[in-house]
């Protein structure tokens, strides 16, 4: 049967089915998912059985990997592959729960000098309540943006960090069990980028910043890049630009960094068990 591919009435996100993903998908499939993720941006591909040796192998299909910094929650044998649950095991957290990746609104590893040009998750246990995720549409957030805004942010660069004690708006989550100082003391020096990014593939702007990782505007003081920070960051989660996804076991999800930005919605309702297994494509120097 052939890829079908059913987009959703949201800004972004279409559902396919009728692939089964492996890392020897012929060309032609490779090439179509391709063109349909710069389309939609996010893709739901349901009903997935990878391994996580699996999963790196397809991942690889679209480039190098990326190994996270902070080296915790890393698969044993398979270090491309960060897990996120909130199961814990004798006292210890199985994954990496969203305290750590992904409870404010991003775009994978900003912080670094090349972000990450998409990423996957790949959902191996879902909560009957709660543990959505939810992606915003940057250009539609970019294009809805009023000229004055445009104009005024067009040739600007942006300050992103890694380091949440750097960034008030992120903070460090209550729930965040270990010690944060030396979580954060692994050098990753911070980036710059630009706050309007053309997409290096279908050449169309978008809105690059975040609250999780974006800090300060290059060449501008906090009095007047704040406030202007603040207006983005509100303006980028306005409902008519997010599509919230509720997770099935199997769904492999793949999304477009450089055009979207997630949010782990969080409000798993106990004994709910959520885990995914996340595979992150490295990405070009924004432009
Ligand atoms: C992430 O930010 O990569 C994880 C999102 C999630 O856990 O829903």
């Amino acid at each position: 049967m052939p890829m079908q591919i059913a987009p959703y009435s949201t800004a972004l996100g279409a559902e396919i089915t009728g692939v089964s993903l492996s890392a020897t998908c012929d060309d032609e499939l490779i090439a179509e998912i391709k063109a349909a993720l710069h389309e939609h941006l996010v893709l739901v591909i349901r009903d997935q059985d990878l391994s996580p040796g699996e999963q790196v192998a397809f991942s690889e299909r679209f480039g190098d990997l990326v190994v996270r910094v902070s080296g915790e929650f890393l698969h044993p044998e398979y270090p491309p592959v960060l897990i996120l649950s909130n199961r814990v095991i004798d006292g210890k957290s199985e994954g990496a729960t969203d305290a750590y990746a992904g409870s404010h609104w991003h775009s994978d590893l900003t912080y670094a000098e090349r972000p990450s040009f998409g990423s996957m998750l790949h959902a191996l246990e879902v909560a009957e309540e709660g543990g959505d995720t939810a992606w915003g549409n940057m250009y539609a957030a970019y294009d809805a943006l009023p000229d004055e805004t445009k104009i005024r942010i067009d040739d600007l660069k942006a300050i992103h960090v890694r380091d949440r004690r750097r960034n008030p708006r992120a903070g460090i989550p209550g729930d965040f069990d270990r010690d944060v100082n030396a979580y954060y003391n692994i050098k990753v020096p911070d980036s710059r980028h630009p706050m309007v990014r053309t997409h290096p593939v279908t050449g169309r702007k978008t809105l690059y910043v975040s609250p999780r990782f974006t800090v300060a505007i290059e060449g501008m003081d906090d009095a007047e890049g704040q406030p202007l920070l603040d207006e983005l960051f509100e303006h980028q989660k306005k409902p008519e630009f997010i599509f919230q996804h509720k997770w099935r076991v199997g769904d492999l999800v793949f999304w477009d960094n450089s055009a979207t930005i997630h949010l782990a919605c969080g409000g798993i309702k106990p004994p709910g068990v959520r885990k995914l297994h996340r595979t992150s494509i490295a990405g070009e120097v924004p432009y």
